[in-house]
């Protein structure tokens, strides 16, 4: 039977991720290009087969899948636009991460210039590259991205493509770290807090894990709440919930403690009661926040 080869690919930006997502195309088998701004990065890669380019152009021409994964979105196009000529064909996937709106603007300029186009936001660290519980937001041409599916599947085993638009990608980005980086925020707060009382963190670690858990059990009711527009109050209300916070505020302020975060939440929370919801559940502190003052 003959083997198919498997796709060419090549890497622009070889940052932390860069190197790690060069690695994981090795490690699955693909004849690997890849190319970096300054000398000095990539030897490891070469030692383990990829091919060093000396120009983003030759980069370019030497694989099917171009992937660009840079500091932002302006070092990307100044990397592109020395290659622009040799981009038609080629798919170019863009896992630089930013926002919505670059990313539907570089779509734009590649499909001026009759280039495929994937964008796409790398959701975990460098160390988890090209395990299977990696996560990559793809979007942009459907086509495009069921061809090279498993190609892209190398980078991370739960990568997945969330919609033709191709701003999609930074969209779920933007949202799933909106959540992550408030309760990093709540989680380090929350150990100072103790500390402050002489209470260390490994001792309030585990009831913090309780608690993570106990938030992971309430994320597809709250979906389902911000879908319907209906935040039912039966078994909790947002009196009560913003009571509880006002005490929090308090006590970390009594503390020392800057709760600008807390007075925060506090304050959507309050504008949500004035506008008609203390008795809706959490959920309906949305009406807070979509109502800035
Ligand atoms: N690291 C992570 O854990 C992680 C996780 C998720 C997503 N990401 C995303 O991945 C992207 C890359 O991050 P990174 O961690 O690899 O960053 P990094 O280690 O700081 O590397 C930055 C890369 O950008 C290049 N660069 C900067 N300015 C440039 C310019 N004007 N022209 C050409 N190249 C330029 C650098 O080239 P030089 O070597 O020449 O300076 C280097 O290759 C970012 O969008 C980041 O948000 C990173």
């Amino acid at each position: 039977m003959t083997k198919h080869p498997l796709p060419s690919v090549t890497v622009l930006g070889l940052g932390s991720m860069g190197q790690a997502l060069a690695g994981a195309f090795l490690d699955a088998g693909h004849p690997t290009t890849i190319w970096n701004r300054s000398d000095g990065k990539g030897d490891g890669l070469v030692a383990r087969g990829a091919v060093r380019a000396a120009t983003p152009g030759e980069a370019v021409r030497a694989s099917e899948v171009v992937v660009v994964c840079v500091v932002d979105y302006d070092a990307a196009q100044a990397v592109l636009d020395r290659a622009a000529g040799d981009l038609p064909g080629r798919l170019l996937v863009n896992l630089t991460s930013d926002t919505p709106e670059r990313a539907r603007e570089a779509a734009a300029w590649a499909e001026a210039l009759g280039v495929d186009y994937l964008d796409g936001a790398v959701m975990v660290p460098v160390p988890m590259i090209g395990t299977p519980d990696a996560l990559v937001f793809h979007s942009g041409a459907r086509s495009a991205y069921d061809k090279y599916e498993t190609t892209l599947r190398a980078l991370g085993g739960q990568s997945t493509h969330v919609g033709e638009d191709p701003g999609l990608a930074a969209v779920y980005d933007l949202s799933v770290l909106d959540f992550f980086w408030t309760a990093m925020h709540g989680m380090v707060h929350g150990f100072a807090l103790a500390a402050t009382e002489g209470v260390p963190g490994a001792a309030v670690a585990p009831y913090m894990k309780a608690l993570a858990g106990l938030l992971a059990s309430v994320v597809d009711g709250t979906a389902e709440d911000l879908d319907s527009g209906e935040f039912p109050g039966d078994l909790d209300n947002l009196t009560v919930e913003a009571a509880n916070v006002r005490h929090l505020v308090r006590a970390a302020e009594h503390r020392g403690l800057d709760a600008a975060v807390l007075r925060g939440v506090l304050t959507a929370a309050d504008r949500s009661i004035g506008l008609g919801h203390g008795a809706d559940n959490w959920s309906s502190i949305v009406e807070g926040i979509r109502n800035p003052a």
